[in-house]
Parts: C-alpha cells; sequence; structure tokens
C-alpha cells in the first residue's frame, strides 16, 4: 500500500491500493474518533460503491447514514449543502462524529465545505472514486461549491483526516471522465516534473503515476496550504478552464476545460517569449493522445471576460500560471484589463476567430 503523508496541522495520509474501499471502515477507525459516519455521494455513484462503503464502515464499527444527492454541477450548491446539513442532523451526527465524501472532486469539494459548518467543524475523510478526485481533489482541504457568478466561489480551506483512494473505483469511471482526470495527471508534469510526462507519455503504470501526482500535490500543500504562492501553480489551465466551463454552462467536465486553458497558457506564454518553444505542442499532442479537447469555440475575448471573477483575482491584477519551459511553470500577475489582449494570439489556434 501507498501511504503518502500530508504534513499540514494535524497532518494526514493518503492511501492508495487496489481493493482499499473494502478497508475504509477500519482505516477511518484509525484516524477519527467518532463511530456515526454520514457517507456523502451521488446518484450516479451509490449505485456502484455505496453498498460497499456501508458495509466497509458497518463492519468496523460505524453507525452509517448515507445522504444521496443528483449527480451533476447544478447541485453544487448551497442549497444542496444545507439539505445535507439537515440530514445530518435528523441522523444525530454529533461534533464526534465524520462525513465520508465518497465520489468525484464535486462530492469532495460539497462533502467536505459541509463538514466544515456542520456544528463549527466534523471530521471528514475523502473516498474519491474519479481520477481527479485521486489526484488532486481529495488532498489538499480546499472545498466548495458555486455561486450563479461562477464556479467554487463560496468555501473553505478544511482538510480532510484521511484519504483512501482505491484505484479499482476508475475502472468504471466513462473514458471521458478517465480522460478529464488525465488533464490534470498532465498538469503535474507540465508544472514541475518533465520526466512524469515521458512516463504518461509512454503509458507506465497508472498506480505509480497516481501516488506520484499525490505526492507532488502534498508537498506543494505542505509549503502554502492556504494558496497564497507556490499552491496556485495547481491553478495551471484553472482560470481559462474555469472560464470556459461557464461559457458552456457547465456542460463540459472540469478536466476538459482545464486542457484547453492549460494550452491557452502554454500557447500565449510561448508567443509573449515567456516559455521555451515546443511546450504547447507537446501538451496539445499528450491532451489530443487522451481524447481530450484542444481548442474551443469561444472567441479569447468571451473567455477574458469570463475569467474576470476567477476567485485568483486580487483587486485590478490576476496570476495566470504559465508554462516556462518542459516540466516547469511560474507565476505571472498581469493586471486584469490586459488578459483579453495578452490571450489574443490563441484566437485562430486554440481559441475561435
Ligand atoms: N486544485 C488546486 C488546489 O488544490 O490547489
Amino acid at each position: 500500500m501507498e501511504k503518502l503523508t500530508v504534513r499540514v496541522n494535524p497532518a494526514y495520509n493518503v492511501l492508495l491500493e487496489s481493493g482499499l474501499l473494502r478497508q475504509a471502515g477500519v482505516l477511518t477507525a484509525q484516524a477519527v474518533r467518532g463511530r456515526h459516519v454520514m457517507i456523502v455521494t451521488d446518484d450516479g455513484v451509490a449505485p456502484l460503491y455505496l453498498d460497499a462503503a456501508r458495509t466497509s464502515f458497518a463492519s468496523a464499527g460505524f453507525t452509517v447514514d448515507s445522504f444521496v444527492f443528483p449527480q451533476g454541477e447544478s447541485h453544487k450548491t448551497l442549497q444542496t449543502i444545507e439539505a445535507l446539513l439537515n440530514a445530518a442532523d435528523e441522523a444525530g451526527i454529533t461534533r464526534s462524529d465524520l462525513f465520508a465524501a465518497l465520489g468525484g472532486g464535486l462530492t469532495g469539494d460539497l462533502a467536505g465545505l459541509a463538514a466544515a459548518l456542520y456544528l463549527r467543524g466534523v471530521d471528514f475523510v475523502q473516498i474519491p472514486t474519479s481520477l481527479l478526485a485521486m489526484v488532486d481533489a481529495s488532498v489538499g482541504g480546499k472545498t466548495a461549491v458555486n455561486l450563479p457568478s461562477g464556479k467554487n466561489l463560496c468555501g473553505a480551506f478544511y482538510q480532510p483526516r484521511l484519504v483512501v483512494c482505491d484505484p479499482d473505483t476508475l475502472n468504471t469511471l466513462s473514458p471521458a471522465l478517465y480522460a478529464e482526470g488525465m488533464a490534470e495527471v498532465i498538469k503535474y508534469g507540465a508544472i514541475c516534473d518533465g520526466a512524469l510526462l515521458s512516463r504518461i507519455a509512454r503509458g507506465e503504470d497508472m498506480t505509480a503515476i497516481i501516488a506520484d501526482c499525490i505526492r507532488i500535490k502534498g508537498e506543494i500543500v505542505c509549503q502554502d496550504e492556504h494558496d497564497h504562492g507556490q499552491r496556485q501553480l495547481l491553478n495551471l489551465g484553472h482560470t481559462f478552464g474555469h472560464a470556459l466551463e461557464k461559457l458552456n454552462g457547465y456542460a463540459i467536465y472540469h478536466g476538459e476545460g482545464v486542457a484547453v486553458g492549460m494550452l491557452i497558457a502554454a500557447f500565449a506564454a510561448e508567443r509573449h517569449g515567456l516559455c521555451e518553444a515546443g511546450v504547447y505542442a507537446e501538451l496539445q499532442s499528450m491532451l489530443a493522445a487522451q481524447k481530450l479537447p484542444v481548442s474551443t469555440a469561444f472567441a479569447a475575448r468571451e473567455i477574458a471576460a469570463n475569467a474576470m471573477n476567477d476567485k485568483k483575482r486580487k483587486g485590478d491584477s490576476l496570476t495566470l500560471v504559465l508554462p516556462t519551459r518542459r516540466g516547469k511553470s511560474a507565476l505571472h500577475i498581469l493586471p486584469a484589463r490586459e488578459l483579453a489582449s495578452f490571450i489574443a494570439c490563441c484566437d485562430g489556434e486554440v481559441t475561435a476567430v
């Protein structure tokens, strides 16, 4: 079993092994003191894994309740949080009990925020079942729901007590959901690990690649838990990706937005002389190999207008993450009014004319 420790306060482990869902209860019992769990999942994951999770927790001595909400970004709202909080209250979850997020990144974000709010904070554990959630969303304590004006605009930093990753759950992902996770995997290579890019391209063992992504994420989170500095590197492709998700009415996957967002960042960085040549072409070919989108029907000016409401905006400036060379990205502060002209060069290549 891979055991990676995220050294925040308090530190917690991310465990990764085939078949680990069956041990989620016993592993959680070693990490928390409560013995009443509210499993939070959506109606797509529930038929696949809720019974297994319930059995695992019950056989480890937990009283088990569950809250199942409708799948989809339109349910990542304060209304769903309120329903979950009421369900926890009705189930008699106390301050020493816990929530368990079973599912993708959306479920982890939502359950984590509810755990931060319920009784001013109860423990929670993450049991990610998507590739994207395993390599990114379940680690690091970012929790959030959407507001009508944008994605993840209402949230909190709230770390889990444990993350249990069972790569077997990836077998039930649709090709598109698996691919969106690969966009985040490729992101790690692009921000800090050229060798990882080569290993992905060679199609090396995915469990080892997932472990490396978690290791990178954990190291960055330890250095900058609250996203004031280096953690922002993890947002490569996200400023434009979130804008694309919004422009598409959330009908594209997060990782699909990130894929095109990374290409906008790479292409613009190369054109402005901020990145060595070849980075854009390699990323484009790697993302295309995963059958991820490599262009969008929206023009740069539309994407820039929608990126203005990005969380990363500080007053009149935006912190962009731009590749600088193969396996290396850096933060780049840009006056918000210059964003549209900065990415206008992408029109006709990544973005539409
Ligand atoms: N998903 C980016 C972060 O956790 O900072």
